[in-house]
């Protein structure tokens, strides 16, 4: 095998350069020459492709983001597109491919490797949601950012008696949810986990103060769950807490990466280049107990989910 390719795909995580860095500087230092395929698949399909050198990726470590761009395209679950990326992958003469993204991502790469392509995935989304590794590229970077604007939403619902309710992302996991409310010792965590009760929530935040004494709360929320503004506005009505809603968006997906996601990623990149060049095909990288390993995508995708309930109830004990 000569030529091997990278590409980004689903949404972008801060991490995502660190592991292309990795992917063309480990493929160049074992003799390969190595592809950028731009915008994810949609790239693939339109033929946009060009050859990375080690001087394309300096200076990227840093760099949230990707520099090769991302995309989604519903589309690629057709037989004739992905036919289509197969013919431009041929025409470069590129035997196997490297695709950075989540799960959806990852059904696209097994895809191709049925397809002759030999595909590695790695684990790039803030979500957190790929069970068959303890953590994603980016998700550390994430909750940092949390953290940091949580931690200035408590001086000001502080000073006021408030009660602020933060809407997070992860889509349809609670991780980011959950690890935010613990690491910002929030009242109160919502997620696709514990489910929502908007009685249970109003009766808890009521407890809290007359019982817990707290002039004010902290209510973290999983996005897609409610409509915090309408929740704030209920918590105003019923409890002594005047509510406040913040959705953090895509601030989320933003900045500088950690030192932990720029570790993940330079050691899961670099290991994926030594699975393609091990004639490995289909299969997904992950971290486990600090061991950076690979299973098969397929697996990986009926990977049951982790059950957080140890992290529920330390939550729960320290409010
Ligand atoms: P993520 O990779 O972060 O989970 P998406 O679910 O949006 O993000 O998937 C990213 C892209 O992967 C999709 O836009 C599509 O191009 C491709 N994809 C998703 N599901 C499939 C599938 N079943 N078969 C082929 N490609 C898929
Ligand atoms: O998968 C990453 C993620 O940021 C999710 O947390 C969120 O639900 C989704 O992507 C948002 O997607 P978009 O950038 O298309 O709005």
């Amino acid at each position: 095998m000569n030529k091997i390719g990278v590409l980004t795909s689903g949404g972008d995580a801060p991490g995502m350069n660190a592991a292309i860095r990795a992917i063309v500087r480990s493929g160049i230092s074992h003799g390969l020459e190595v592809y950028g395929i731009y915008n994810g698949y949609e790239g693939l399909v339109a033929g946009n492709i060009q050859k990375l050198e080690r001087g394309n990726v300096s200076d990227i470590i840093i760099r949230g983001g990707t520099i090769l761009g991302s995309a989604r395209l519903p589309e690629f679950k057709n037989d004739n597109v992905q036919e289509l990326a197969v013919k431009n992958l041929n025409a470069h003469g590129i035997e196997a491919l490297v695709v950075i993204g989540g799960d959806g991502s990852y059904r696209g790469a097994m895809a191709l490797t049925e397809r002759g392509i030999n595909c590695i995935g790695i684990p790039g989304t803030i979500d957190n949601d790929i069970a068959m590794s303890d953590f994603t590229i980016g998700f550390d970077t994430a909750l940092q950012t949390i953290i940091e604007n949580v931690d200035k939403l408590r001086d000001t619902s502080s000073s006021h008696h408030r009660c602020s309710v933060v809407e997070v992302m992860g889509n349809h996991c609670g991780d980011l949810a959950l690890f935010a409310a613990i690491t910002c010792g929030a009242e109160l965590v919502i997620t696709p986990e514990t489910g929502f009760i908007e009685e249970d929530v109003i009766n808890r935040l009521k407890e809290i103060e007359s019982i817990k004494k707290k002039r004010h709360a902290i209510v973290i929320i999983s996005e897609k769950i409610t409509d915090v503004e309408l929740l704030a506005v209920k918590i105003s009505k019923n409890t002594g807490f005047s509510g406040r809603s913040t959705v953090l968006g895509h601030i989320q997906r933003g900045g500088s990466p950690s030192a932990n996601d720029r570790m993940l990623a330079t050691r899961m990149g670099d290991f994926a280049v030594q699975l393609l060049i091990n004639g490995h095909g289909g299969e997904c990288i992950g971290i486990k107990q600090n061991e950076i390993m690979s299973m098969d995508i397929e697996e990986a995708l009926r990977y049951p989910r982790v059950n957080r309930r140890d992290l529920f109830e330390l939550h729960e004990r320290l409010v």
